[in-house]
């Protein structure tokens, strides 16, 4: 998740680990450049799982140029990003959007197919600000012939808000004769599996809870192979924190703090109803005081208490997830 997972995505995937790993996106354009971070993932084999490059842009030599030299570096496979949903992004028309010119998707898909020989997967929603030309998109992706199709159950300028609508999975899995991924919303293993079922859906994407439950993957795997699931309590979510924290790079506290403030954001929304160590870890001035916040709230007597389910009306990132004219979500 550009700007947020960087340099920690290898400990996210440690605990579960997923199927497969999509990287933060590449923005791809004239001058691009490949950011180092998000090699690394392919580059380093840093997850151990197969590592799908997610590339941006909007003109298709380029973004052809650019798939090339990342499969060659290692890339398992190459996902396009047609759904970004942050106003500095889409006001570019990339992401997001492209959606509002679906004869240039349709160019760019074609460019992209006819030179990847990989597994090639586009990730989108369900429209730009309505679902008009869902159909059209639809039929779009078929004749591109992609080999997995990734649907956020909402439109662009829905951003965050209101509710995923499940019915456009449906659709998608009914229409496409790839393997369709449902996104959005996901909580927890018991919401993922009930969304293949009753979807049609071939797997499911999980983005921000898997940032606060990384061991969500392996929860929906347990419970596909009808096992009981992990169920991890509050040291263990201390020992996860403790984890991001070991793996930062050498750098000054400041940023090391600004790095794991978002991840505290999203675990804080699972610690306690009222929200008090949410609140406590946002306005932490220190690496020490917020690791100190967290040996207060996680463990001694909280310890053993169950964690990862999200408390109703916590919000982790609320400048972020509800403020649909948020310019912030990408840096
Ligand atoms: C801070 C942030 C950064 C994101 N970066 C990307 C990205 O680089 N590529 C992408 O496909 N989606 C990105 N997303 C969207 C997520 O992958 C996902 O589609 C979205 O959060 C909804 O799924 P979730 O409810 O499981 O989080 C980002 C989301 C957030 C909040």
């Amino acid at each position: 998740m550009r700007g947020l997972t960087q340099g920690l995505t290898k400990i996210v995937c440690k605990y579960g680990p997923p199927d497969c790993l999509f990287t933060e996106f590449f923005r791809v354009h004239k001058n691009y450049c490949l950011e180092e971070d998000n090699l690394a993932l392919i580059v380093q084999k840093q997850v151990g799982v197969p590592v799908i490059a997610q590339l941006m842009g909007e003109d298709e030599a380029y973004l052809v140029e650019a798939a090339k030299k990342l499969v060659a570096m290692g890339a398992d496979g190459i996902d396009f990003n047609l759904g970004c949903p942050a106003p500095r992004v889409f006001r570019k028309n990339v992401g997001g959007g492209l959606l509002r010119d679906l004869d240039r998707v349709a160019i760019i898909l074609k460019a992209l197919r006819a030179e990847l020989t990989c597994t090639f997967s586009v990730k989108t929603r369900v429209g730009f600000d309505s679902d008009k030309d869902f159909e059209k998109l639809l039929e779009i992706i078929q004749n591109a012939q992609i080999d997995l199709f990734t649907l956020h159950g909402r439109t662009v300028k829905a951003f965050y808000s209101g509710t995923v609508d499940t019915r456009y999975f449906k659709r998608a899995a009914q229409v496409l004769p790839c393997p369709v991924v449902a996104n959005g919303d996901i909580q927890t293993a018991e919401q993922a599996i009930a969304l293949i079922e009753n979807t049609g859906c071939r797997g499911v994407m999980i983005g921000r809870a898997a940032i606060r439950n990384p061991w969500i993957f392996g929860q929906i795997r347990s419970l596909l192979n009808g096992e009981r699931p992990f169920q991890p309590t509050l040291s263990d979510a201390r020992k996860y924190v403790q984890d991001l924290y070991d793996a930062l790079p050498d750098v000054s506290d400041a940023i090391k703090l600004s790095s794991l403030k978002p991840f505290l954001n999203y675990i804080g929304i699972a610690v306690d109803p009222d929200g008090t160590f949410l609140q406590k870890v946002r306005r932490s001035t220190s690496t020490s005081e917020m690791l100190a916040l967290c040996d207060t709230h996680l463990l001694g007597p909280h310890a053993d208490k169950p964690y990862a389910t999200p408390y109703a009306g916590l919000i982790a990132r609320p400048n972020r997830e509800k403020d649909s004219a948020s310019d912030d979500l990408i840096p």
